[in-house]
């Protein structure tokens, strides 16, 4: 039988988008879409240089501490740089929070639009020098009504986001976007250089069969998190065990945990009271994704989209992934 031939009519992710805000009709002025078309330019700058790493001296540390007193690694560095630049430029941001960064950028007038972006330029970074996925994270607020954006812009609940998303730079780089009506994932043609749509509506399944935590920290867990764990580990016949799967870059982790299902924690601990990825760029937008895709995303006690940050680099616990499976945990916490 003749093989079938490529297809001729490529949806992008800026068509894709583009669409979507025509559909919104005149209440979309195309600002959006020219916001994540300089956010797809920092994701291919990004990934070319995560590509050649190792061949430009782009591996190892930068020398400098981060506000969370982590070593930053120079691509920490260089992809946060990557992103202000260009987001400042877009002409589309008026509030820019970075975890590289200790205090929120307010952009100036001339170049001043009515969205704010929260990041996480390169997460994963312990993973850089071997060479396994990372990613970046990000989510998007539009300036509350009057104000020209201010602290107060950003300080909000995951639930206002407009728009949340991730890049992970794996065998191919693969972005997975949410503009509040469903997830789509795109892969890079890096031969076009545009993002082409091959994950239209992505739903996690309701159960899955993976478990994603670091248990190297369980002597540290509190009892709900080891008894469920212990749940799955030592099922009631006839149920079997699930797998593990923790790679240690949060966008990779959830990435399989989208496609596949299963459950995501990162729990807070007796060493960490709340816990260690960050609410504004890594949980909030990764809930919102979660939600989107018909997930669900808790502390173990409480909705993390609904949670008011009170500074931009405030922490939580985060169990997110497959409904029954993140249902079953939260039975644990009753
Ligand atoms: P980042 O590299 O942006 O600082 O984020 C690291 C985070 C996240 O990617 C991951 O889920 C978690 O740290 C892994 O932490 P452990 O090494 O403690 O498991
Ligand atoms: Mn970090
Ligand atoms: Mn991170
Ligand atoms: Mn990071």
């Amino acid at each position: 039988m003749a093989e079938e031939p490529p297809t001729t009519d490529l949806i992008t992710l800026t068509r894709h988008v583009l669409h979507d805000q025509l559909r919104l009709g005149a209440a979309a002025t195309g600002d959006l879409t020219l916001l994540l078309t300089a956010i797809q330019v920092t994701s291919k700058f990004i990934a070319t240089n995560v590509r050649k790493a190792r061949l430009i001296n782009l591996v190892g540390l930068a020398g400098e501490t981060n506000v969370q007193g982590e070593e930053q690694k120079k691509l920490d560095v260089l992809s946060n740089d990557i992103m202000v630049n260009a987001l400042r430029a877009s002409g589309k941001t008026a509030v820019l929070v970075s975890e590289e960064l200790d205090d929120a950028i307010i952009i100036e007038e001339r170049n001043r639009g009515k969205y704010c972006v929260v990041f996480d330029p390169l997460d994963g970074s312990s993973n850089i020098d071997a060479g396994v996925n990372i990613g970046t994270i990000f989510g998007i607020y539009k300036v509350r009504d009057g104000s020209k954006g201010t602290l107060e812009d950003v300080l909000r609940p995951g639930s206002e986001m407009v728009a949340a998303g991730y890049t992970m730079y794996g065998s191919s780089a693969n972005l997975v976007l949410s503009t509040g009506s469903g997830v789509n994932g795109y892969t890079l043609d890096a031969a076009l250089g545009e993002f082409i749509l091959t994950h239209p509506d992505i739903k996690i399944p309701p159960r899955g069969k993976i478990y994603s935590f670091n248990e190297g920290n369980s002597m540290y867990f509190h009892p709900p998190v080891n008894a469920y764990l212990k749940s799955i580990k030592y099922p009631a016949a006839p149920k079997t065990p699930y797998s593990a799967r923790y790679i240690g870059s949060m966008v990779a982790d959830v990435h399989r945990t989208l496609l596949y299902g299963g459950i995501f924690g990162y729990p807070d601990d007796k060493k960490s009271k709340n816990g260690k990825l960050r609410l504004l760029y890594e949980a909030f937008p990764m809930a919102f994704l979660t939600e989107q895709a018909g997930g669900i995303a808790t502390t173990g006690t409480k909705r993390i989209l609904d949670i008011v940050p009170a500074g931009i680099h405030d922490r939580c616990p985060v169990f997110l992934g497959s409904k029954e499976d993140v249902q079953d945990l939260m039975k644990c916490y009753e």
